[in-house]
């Protein structure tokens, strides 16, 4: 165990899917276990987008339920509702106050609003709110309240990080050196998982297998999986499968390379290919996936569980916003 600490927020906007899991909560979960580990459900993130509190709330059980249902060793991570810690809404009003306005102009996701506007002819701040136009700067707070070194993001989160960067180091420049500077680390290791349809597993396109999906949902999304038209005999490439590229994810390289040989010497069609695939996901995640729907059948559990990790997060945001304080204001 180094002394890094490691960081990150899920937002809860949607229902975590296969890619996720090989993408973000799987490396995730095997960091915690050598590391000082921060994770939060990222409620306040959500609500520049989602308006429905019943939604938010449900989003966030599902997370929190299977980050503990796969094993997050809960003595390394510190597991809470970012929602929870009142230095969150304190810190980022301070940063405010350090942070350039041509910053926020530059952040992608707003660019990429303020381009689609201006393709289609209406004012190029329409259906922008502030959230979503400060998001960058609430996400520095999450990462420098908690005196994070390690920040695991997705490529799309990339420049956000090196934005609380830049404010920690505003801030420094200012007030003296108060902030740690966080270091993105983009989890690629993996590739891109594909979904039903061969292209990015996302819940953008409808093409998403959910992490604990029911074992008779999950079999009937495998089965969805488009294939080419090749004959059981043909040979196959694996490398283009979407069922390999699901299998090697779960099973160990020993069975990946077995499955292989039977996709490149024919032979096997694609609906054995699926079964196949289907036992090896369901193997894994059989066990995980009782233990996640008895925690969300017990929801009391989970709550207990994020309200020991805001205590434990909030004694830390404390001694920061004590720091920032006294700084700013004397
Ligand atoms: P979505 O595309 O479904 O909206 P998000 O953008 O919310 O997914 O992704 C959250 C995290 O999951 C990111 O860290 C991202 O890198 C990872 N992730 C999402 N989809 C995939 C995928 N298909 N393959 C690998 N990782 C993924
Ligand atoms: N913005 C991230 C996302 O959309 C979630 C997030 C919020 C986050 N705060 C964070 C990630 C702090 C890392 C660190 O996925």
């Amino acid at each position: 165990m180094d002394d890094k600490i490691v960081l990150t927020g899920i937002k809860p906007t949607g229902i975590p899917h296969l890619g996720n899991y090989v993408g973000a909560l799987k490396p995730l979960i095997e960091m915690a276990n050598n590391h000082k580990t921060y994770i939060f459900i990222a409620d306040l993130h959500a609500l520049n987008l989602i308006k429905d509190a019943k939604l938010i709330k449900q989003y966030s059980y599902e997370i929190a339920a299977m980050m503990i249902a796969l094993g997050l060793n809960l003595d390394n991570a510190v597991l809470f509702r970012q929602s929870d810690i009142l230095g969150i809404y304190q810190l980022s009003n301070f940063l405010m106050n350090v942070t350039p306005k041509g910053l926020m102009n530059r952040a992608h996701s707003y660019k990429a609003i303020v381009e689609k506007n201006t393709e289609t002819g209406v004012d190029i701040d329409s259906g922008v709110n502030m959230g979503l136009y400060t998001y960058p700067i609430l996400m520095a707070a999450d990462i420098l309240l908690y005196n994070s070194d390690i920040v695991p993001v997705g490529a799309d989160q990339k420049q956000h990080v090196e934005f609380a960067r830049d404010i920690a180091g505003y801030f420094n420049n200012t007030y003296g050196n108060v902030f740690k500077l966080p270091e993105p680390v983009i989890g690629e290791s993996n590739g891109i998982i594909p979904g039903l349809d061969g292209r990015k597993m996302s819940k953008s396109y409808d093409n998403t297998i959910p992490v604990f999906a029911p074992e008779s949902e999950l079999k009937k999304k495998i089965m969805r999986i488009i294939t080419d038209s090749k004959t059981p005999e043909e040979s196959k490439d694996p490398d283009t499968s979407t069922i390999f590229q699901l299998y090697k994810q779960f099973a160990t390289v020993e069975e990946t390379e077995q499955f292989r040989q039977m996709f490149v010497v024919g032979g096997m069609g694609y609906g054995t290919a699926k079964n196949i695939l289907f036992e090896k996901i369901n193997s894994v995640l059989s066990e995980p996936r009782k233990e996640y729907e008895r925690l969300m059948a017990n929801k009391n559990e989970i709550d207990a569980i994020l309200q020991n990790g805001a205590e434990r997060a909030r004694i830390v945001a404390d001694k920061t916003i004590m720091k920032v304080k006294k700084v700013m204001l004397g």
